[in-house]
């Protein structure tokens, strides 16, 4: 991104011009208006927006590229697949041990994706800070943070160099989460929090425990609203409306925010993604990186098993020879329902899309110009805005009225060889758990289910290491992720009992 231009009446009028050529003048109707303070910030604001490339955006939205005639879908080829479920024993090893060498090298990346809004789960605060009910009261950040000092942990108890066992942590946040997720981390109080939250907070370490200079908080960008006919909506007077780029905002955010330069001084060479809200996810898991890595592959996702023909997720598969994602709208019943013919049990398309991937840095390093090419779908949302015409700000909005255009973190999955993409099959209870909704009688994915499947992980953890839970609570208990990473049970043929490798799980 070209560098700030001072706030000068000469850059003002170049601004100007280039927004009137672009058809986007009317965003200076109130500009002569405007105090010095406001002129200023409505520079600043402009000055980020490129008004030819949200045209293009605008046209690419209107006019997708056309679909062939004859889409052929397929489960993406066994080659480009593994399944925890079924895999080898030797091949999870293998993978494990290589994914904690990468680490114990200091060659993994982790990046969150936590620049979403929550609106469905109406807390105030970002997501990641929200407490699921556990008795600790720990938040999601926390979780996540614990789980990557327990993997540097396991990873410096095999590496040669202990010091360079470290997981930098690029947390994405947007305009409107940095500001609370940057004092949250930092262990300030936060308004939009009840007491008691603020209170566990406050209790624990700034930074989680995490080295700070291993922790990158960085700002995905924003894109105007549009109303209905391309045109840029006004906030005020003085401001343009916008909305976080959606989570497909990352690859630009990454160069922009000097995410990338910061990997490549530090060596980085693989990169795990995923979601704030999923309190399962195996943060910078080895066995998925060393799998990956192994594979040699430019982007891997994780996927769980689709439950059944009717649930609605996306699902990753092979679109005309191409790695995609299609969201469950877009396929025909007969197709949902299609079983393997390798295994009758299960649905022929089962991989289920988490938004949980590897990329490795070289991928992300190369991407140049084509992280403006995502194809943004287009939301029609209620946003609240000012009458240009009639010189008001409209704030009772009853039905949509305007646009906002929100790429897909996995929109660049189809630009890839199927041989430069792999799918990891993971186990829902293990890994996957999304607070979407507030909590709600029959409501899933929700702070209840949240919970339930922590405390349901704990149990059956603890179980696996010879415990028995006695008159416990019956939704199971909390292990803390300083304590455990994960409890790998892996069948061995040669002994009697299947063998519990318990060599992360020191709990009892
Ligand atoms: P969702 O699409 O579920 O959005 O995000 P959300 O903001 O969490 O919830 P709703 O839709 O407003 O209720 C999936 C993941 O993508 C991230 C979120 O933080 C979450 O981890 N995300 C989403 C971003 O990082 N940026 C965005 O602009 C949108």
């Amino acid at each position: 991104m070209a560098p700030p231009e001072q706030f000068t009446e000469a850059n003002v009028a170049a601004l100007k011009a280039r927004f009137e050529s672009a058809g986007q003048g009317h965003v200076f109707t109130f500009y002569n208006s405007l105090s010095d303070v406001e002129k200023e910030s409505l520079f600043t604001q402009l000055q980020k927006i490129d008004p030819a490339r949200i045209n293009k955006l605008w046209e690419f939205a209107q006019n997708p590229p056309k679909e062939p005639e004859n889409t052929v879908v397929e489960p993406l080829p066994e080659s480009a697949t593994a399944s925890i479920l079924d895999s080898k024993p030797e091949d999870l090893e293998r993978w494990n041990n290589l994914g904690l060498e990468l680490i114990g090298k200091g060659e993994v990346a982790v990046i969150l994706l936590a620049g979403g809004q929550g609106t469905r789960l109406g807390s105030k605060a970002p997501k990641g800070a929200y407490n699921i009910g556990l008795s600790s009261k720990k938040s999601l950040f926390q979780i996540q943070a614990e789980r990557i000092l327990k993997v540097q942990e396991l990873a410096a108890a095999k590496a040669q160099n202990k010091s360079k066992a470290q997981v930098p942590w690029y947390v994405m946040t947007s305009g409107p989460t940095r500001a609370m997720t940057e004092k949250f981390f930092k262990k300030e109080r936060l308004a939009e929090l009840s007491d008691e939250d603020n209170d566990a907070r406050a209790q624990g370490k700034p930074y989680f425990g995490m080295d700070e200079k291993n922790v990158k908080i960085f700002e995905q960008g924003v894109l105007p609203c549009y109303d209905f006919n391309g045109k840029i909506m006004l906030a005020n007077k003085g401001e343009v409306a916008v909305a976080p780029d959606g989570n497909g905002g990352i690859y630009k955010a990454l160069q922009d925010e000097g995410v990338l330069d910061d990997m490549r001084k530090r060596g980085i060479k693989h990169v795990h993604a995923y979601c704030v809200d999923n309190c399962l996810a195996k943060v910078a898991d080895p066995v998925f990186i060393g799998f990956s890595a192994e594979k040699q592959v430019k982007i891997a996702t994780k996927v769980v098993r689709k439950r059944n023909a009717t649930e609605s997720v996306g699902l990753i598969l092979s679109k005309n020879g191409r790695p995609d994602v299609v969201e469950y709208s877009e396929i025909d019943q007969a197709t949902a329902s299609a079983v393997d013919p390798k295994h009758p049990d299960v649905l022929k398309f089962r991989a289920a899309n988490i938004v949980n991937h590897y990329y490795s840095f070289e991928y992300l390093d190369n991407m140049g110009d084509s992280v403006n090419a995502l194809p943004p779908p287009i939301a029609k949302k209620k946003i609240p805005y000012f009458d240009v015409d009639k010189a008001e700000a409209v704030t009772n909005i009853t039905k949509p009225n305007g646009i906002k255009l929100e790429q897909f973190v996995f929109d660049n999955f189809k630009w890839l060889e199927l041989s430069e993409f792999a799918c990891f099959e993971v186990k829902r209870e293990d890994e996957f758990s999304p607070l979407k909704n507030a909590d709600a009688p029959g409501a899933q994915d929700c702070p209840t289910t949240s919970r339930k499947d922590i405390k349901a992980q704990g149990k059956r953890w603890v179980e696996a290491a010879g415990a028995t839970v006695k008159n416990g609570d019956e939704e199971g208990l909390e292990v803390s992720p300083l304590t455990s990473y994960v409890s790998i049970h892996i069948p061995t043929p040669h002994l009697p009992h299947q063998m519990h490798i318990k060599r992360y799980l020191t709990i009892i």
